[in-house]
């Protein structure tokens, strides 16, 4: 596919409202891809430099043209604020289409402000379900995905789940995952590897790495508590960068003491992420980009959650625990099992694509501007 030539699109047409870290990761390739089509809104939901500015950067994207400082809040806030935002915007400045991405607070305020202006919407990750009514994930998507002109979806079974909930296959696209693209993009080589675990005094295999940050894990102590203290349990040392929502709880939960026992770090970069990731042992975590990145350095994953809505790897490359469940004896077993472990992960089929789902996102982009205009 040439895809210098797929963007034909009028200059700042197509509006990309994002708000965190990890939908700047999914939907850099994308915006490149769109070049001066694209005009790029971030709503500021993500605003430490760590968080946000640093991935805008390490993507070599412009900054946004329009730059809301939502910031944080209670989620009802984030998304009225930034829905109020949009909708200013976009009755001055009104985009051919506008593209959401996931599952966020900023995702639901980019579908619901596209809505009430009565603009075509792209959901880039439709079709999702972990069918846990108590993220507000859940909620989110589901509500991006109905108000959606065009549903891309990253897998087959995304795209069963959408037309189970009634939506017509004309507005389904089986797309791929773009974080594929991402890892392939930003994984450094393995000398650069080799050179950033040396800087962490870390060894190749040598320790878990580790990511916490969902809601229904960290806002509650007992289960803050159980995951800090498994993860201090483990055989090798784990390694956790701490999301800054992760930090303010374990510090209001009193379980500082609990960090002692577990390497932790700042945000980190993108790429020195990746990096770790790969050379890990093992990641324990309850991320949902980190299940589609570890299947293609490969990496096996204790996600710890009740639900995924990446069912997909559940089982092969995933075992998925609850976060009263036994943490360290899931860990354990994929541990005993290394590193026959990654060689049999690394005989897998990837089940998120061929790692270009950016240009067929392009491609529903532009087809649902085509038909929106009146010729
Ligand atoms: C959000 C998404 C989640 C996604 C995650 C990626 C929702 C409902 N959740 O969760 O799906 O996986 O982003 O990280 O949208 N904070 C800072 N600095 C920052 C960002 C956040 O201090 O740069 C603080 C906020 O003020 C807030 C807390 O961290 O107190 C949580 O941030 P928030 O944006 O509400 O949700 P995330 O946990 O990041």
């Amino acid at each position: 596919m040439d895809l210098a030539s797929l963007s034909k699109l009028a200059p700042l047409s197509v509006a990309v409202v994002l708000g965190t870290r990890p939908e700047v990761v999914k939907l850099a390739g994308l915006i490149r891809l769109l070049g001066p089509g694209c005009r790029l809104i971030h709503t500021g939901q993500h605003y430490d430099e760590s968080m946000s500015k640093v991935f805008l950067d390490e993507f070599e994207l412009e900054r946004p043209h329009v730059s809301l400082a939502v910031g944080g809040g209670s989620r009802a806030r984030q998304i009225s604020d930034a829905l109020l935002a949009l909708d200013g915007h976009f009755s001055e400045s009104r985009p051919g289409v506008v593209v959401v991405q996931g599952d966020t607070n900023s995702t639901v305020a980019g579908a619901l402000a596209a809505n009430c202006n009565d603009i075509p919407l792209v959901h880039i990750e439709a079709g999702m379900r972990s069918y846990d009514l108590r993220m507000p994930e859940e909620h989110n998507r589901v509500v991006a995905d109905h108000l959606a002109t065009v549903c891309c979806a990253p897998t087959e079974g995304n795209a069963a789940n959408l037309k189970n909930e009634g939506i017509p296959a004309h507005r389904i696209s089986i797309t791929g995952h773009t974080v594929i693209e991402a890892v392939a993009e930003k994984l450094p080589t393995s000398a650069a590897r080799a050179d950033l675990l040396g800087r962490y005094g870390l060894q190749p295999s040598a320790f878990v790495m580790s990511t916490f940050h969902r809601a229904e894990n960290v806002d509650n102590p007992v289960g803050l508590e159980q995951i800090l203290r498994a993860l201090g349990k483990l055989s090798l040392p784990a390694v956790l960068p701490l999301h800054p929502r992760t930090r303010r709880r374990a510090e209001d939960y009193g379980l500082g003491s609990l960090l002692r026992s577990i390497i932790t770090l700042a945000p980190l970069d993108y790429r020195t992420f990746l990096a770790l990731c790969a050379e890990s042992a093992l990641i324990v975590t309850d991320s949902g980009g980190v299940q589609v990145e570890a299947t293609v350095y490969p990496r096996p994953l204790v996600v710890v959650r009740d639900s995924t809505e990446y069912p997909e790897i559940v089982g092969t490359f995933a075992t998925l625990v609850p976060p009263s469940g036994d943490i360290v004896a899931a860990a354990e077993r994929w541990l005993e099992r290394m590193p026959v472990a990654v060689e049999e992960l690394s005989e897998l089929p990837n089940p998120y694509g061929d790692g270009n789902a950016s240009a067929r996102c392009l491609e529903a982009v532009e087809a649902s501007v085509k038909s929106a205009s009146p010729d």
